[in-house]
């Protein structure tokens, strides 16, 4: 197995182009050498100021979500291939608070997920239950169901450019971190719904990320676990220390 680590920062609606900047000038020193890939998730109008801040590195950088047709009628979207042209090589889709407060659906990310792989970016798909599902004991449906519907279509070849968060939403910005246990737990059932609708290979090659309340302190064991190959981070990639901290912790 030599799956890569992948560390993504999502700073949500957070930071305006000139903070944006100075936050990715921070960060760069602090993770210059690190051996795992480096991603900052940023708001559309940061994106041609971060694209700057990071040339001469080999920090990435994503977009927070991108529509499915490539242009016309959509006030207010923007499209994987615009992403695209401006050197974006990212973009989350999928995410929980997408999904909760914008209506994102299992088949609306299914398109999503189409439109970016045809726009040559690289998807980190987010899925992940709510506390009333866990608690009802269907967290391996919704997300094996979450995962099957979000990679319709999705080529074997194609899963090379896709990479899945598992964020449970009771985690996210709660400060109420799942267990490596836990989470180790889901992200193998990730791998084991990817072997199923592709194969062995492909599955082993996937790399699954956890998110939700990661920060400097938990995130050595959560990385610890096999089925955990990264993390996507909210509330701590804004804090450049913290975020260097958990690119360590992934070496
Ligand atoms: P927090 O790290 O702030 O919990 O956010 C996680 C998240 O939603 C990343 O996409």
């Amino acid at each position: 197995m030599s799956r890569k680590y992948v560390i993504a920062g999502n700073w949500k609606m957070n930071k305006n182009p000139v903070e944006a900047t100075a936050l990715i000038n921070e960060l760069k020193p602090l993770v210059a050498d690190a051996s795992c890939d480096v991603v900052v998730g940023v708001p559309f109008v940061d994106l041609p100021a971060a694209l700057d801040a990071v040339k001469g590195t080999r920090i990435g950088v994503a977009a927070q979500n991108c529509h499915w047709e490539k242009s016309g009628a959509f006030t207010g979207e923007v499209s994987a291939e615009m992403l695209k042209s401006m050197g974006v090589g990212y973009v989350i889709l999928g995410h929980s608070e997408r999904r909760t407060y914008f209506g994102d659906t299992d088949v609306t990310v299914q398109k999503r997920v189409r439109a970016a792989l045809d726009a040559g970016l690289t998807v980190i798909l987010c899925v992940g239950e709510y506390l009333e599902q866990r608690e009802q004991g269907v967290t391996g449906e919704v997300v094996a169901m979450q995962t099957k519907i979000a990679l319709g279509g999705v080529s074997e070849e194609e899963m090379a450019r896709v990479i899945i968060a598992y964020e449970p939403v009771w985690a996210i910005g709660t400060g109420r971190t799942a267990t490596a246990q836990q989470a180790n737990e889901v992200c193998k059932l990730i791998r084991e719904t990817i072997a199923g609708l592709y194969n062995a290979a492909v599955a082993d090659s996937a790399v699954i990320q956890y998110g939700g309340s990661m920060n400097a302190g938990n995130a050595a064991e959560l990385l610890a676990q096999p089925d955990v190959d990264g993390g996507l981070i909210g509330g701590a990639s804004l804090k450049p220390a913290d975020f260097a901290v958990i690119v360590k912790a992934a070496e």
